[in-house]
């Protein structure tokens, strides 16, 4: 008999991408092997998420979609696992029966069982219990690509922002082992990444008994043979000058920080339950840029919020003004059921929310040309992905601060080796250079 086969889409953050490469590894050990075409699945999987509404609605669509496949190969497993899993529960089944498996993200060890008992009963199966301690320390995910591997560092998050749903789906904060976060880093450079970005829904809340964050990250730097490190996503709340001075200390920690401000208005950041002041934040964009000078920072924002009024979403516009982002992430706000903000009695109309989102991408456009412009002439560190989609004779690599630059290939070099690169221009959000090389980079320091 053939090798039985998973598909598994994933949906919303990383820690999805990193929960399926979990999921993927059991499946491994189940005998199953991963397949891309969908029609030639044993089980399918979605990993979802329920950040937004939108986000839910595009799985609904999608298993709408695979109802008929269902109904033409009855031994078919259809899996809906992951966030909006944890946050409908059973009620995913009311409308669609043919679901077979509902997993809450703590629940994905309990897929062997469901895989092995499978043959004698067809019986749905539904766990989301949340878990005060599962951080999944023993298992080791089946990783895809070859750059940049996912690690996950703590899971959960208590800090319950009243838009949010992840305290909900999720559950409450907790923290894998330094050493079994080593192990995995150790493990993941044998398998040939070079950089690894460490995770978690709250990853600089991190805590146990063997360090902090900041401890973390300088053992994790000290590994051999990771390039590069980042991690993502933090809150202002946790970060500290320690973890900004041990940033500087170690090259092969990216100077990158994704900073989510949400809003800019001290009454909207304190009704988000935000626990900073607008005037907190901007301290914390010049502490970082004293500490590490040209460090970049991206963001996350929501325009719209209940009550936001048209002057508090202009003080979004400042603050995005002065702290100089390199990018966003910029979002309408969307109610989800059972959060706090979505009882709020003055929710604004979709068309402020849209017209308020064009302008901050507008501004947010011009701030990251003229952030990449600065470097027009300047020689920047590229870690070399991929080959370029516009042209098979260049490579396209990213900087420290994760914006990409195209350049031409050279045969001194090779995927995943760091070059210098002197960036000419920048167009959109992307910037074009000429690899430098060492003995030209000697003349140019000796001139
Ligand atoms: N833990 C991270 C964020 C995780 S969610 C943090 O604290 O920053 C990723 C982003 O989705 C959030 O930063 C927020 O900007 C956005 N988001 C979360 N809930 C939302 C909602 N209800 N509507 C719109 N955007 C939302
Ligand atoms: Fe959501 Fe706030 Fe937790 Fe981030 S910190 S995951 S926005 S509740
Ligand atoms: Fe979505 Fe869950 Fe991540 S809600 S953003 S997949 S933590």
């Amino acid at each position: 008999m053939s090798q039985k086969k998973y598909y598994i889409e994933t949906y919303g953050c990383q820690m999805n991408v990193y929960d399926s490469e979990l999921v993927g590894g059991l499946l491994n050990d189940c005998g199953y092997s991963i397949t891309n075409d969908i029609s030639l699945a044993d089980a399918i999987f979605l990993n979802t998420c329920a950040i937004r509404e939108k986000a839910e609605e595009t799985v609904n669509n999608k298993l709408d979609s695979l109802q008929s496949l269902k109904n033409n190969k009855p031994g078919l497993l259809l899996g809906v696992l992951g966030c909006m899993a944890q946050n409908l529960k059973d009620d995913i089944l009311q409308t669609k029966p043919y679901v077979d498996v509902v997993l809450g993200p703590d629940s994905y060890r309990k897929i062997p069982e469901i895989i092995n008992s499978r043959n004698n009963s067809m019986d749905h199966y539904v766990d989301t219990r949340l878990s005060k301690f599962e951080v999944y320390d023993d298992m080791f995910p089946s990783r895809r690509e070859g750059i940049n591997a996912w690690i996950s560092i703590m899971r959960g998050c208590d800090k319950f922002c009243t838009f949010c749903i992840v305290p909900f789906t999720r559950g409450r904060e907790r923290s894998r082992s330094i050493e079994s976060i080593e192990n995995e880093v150790k493990k993941a450079v044998q398998q040939g990444f070079v950089e690894i970005t460490l995770l978690g829904q709250n990853v600089n809340s991190y805590r146990t008994s063997g360090g902090d964050f900041a401890s973390l990250l300088e053992q994790v730097a000290q590994i051999k043979g990771v390039k590069r490190i980042r991690y993502t996503s933090p809150h202002p709340q946790d970060i500290n000058k320690e973890l900004i001075e041990i940033m500087s200390k170690y090259e092969n920690i990216c100077n990158h920080i994704h900073l989510p401000l949400q809003s800019g208005s001290d009454r909207i950041l304190k009704r988000m339950n935000r626990t900073y002041t607008k005037q907190e934040f901007l301290e914390l964009v010049s502490m970082i840029k004293n500490i590490i000078p040209g460090c970049v920072l991206s963001t996350d924002i929501i325009v719209g919020f209940p009550g936001e009024t048209e002057s508090e979403f202009e003080e979004t516009l400042e603050v995005v003004q002065k702290s100089s982002f390199n990018s966003a992430f910029m979002f309408k706000y969307s109610p989800r059921p059972g959060t706090k903000a979505s009882e709020y009695t003055d929710q604004i109309d979709e068309e402020y929310k849209q017209s308020r989102l064009e302008s901050l991408i507008n501004l947010q456009r011009d701030i990251t040309l003229l952030e990449n412009q600065k470097n027009i002439g300047r020689t920047i560190d590229v870690l070399i992905e991929k080959d370029s989609k516009r042209s098979s004779l260049k490579w396209s690599g990213r900087t420290e601060g994760n914006m990409w630059v195209i350049f031409d290939k050279d045969p001194s070099y090779s995927i995943k080796d760091i070059v210098k690169v002197k960036i000419n221009s920048a167009h959109g959000v992307t910037m074009f250079g000429d690899i430098v090389h060492s003995l030209e980079r000697e003349k140019n320091e000796a001139a």
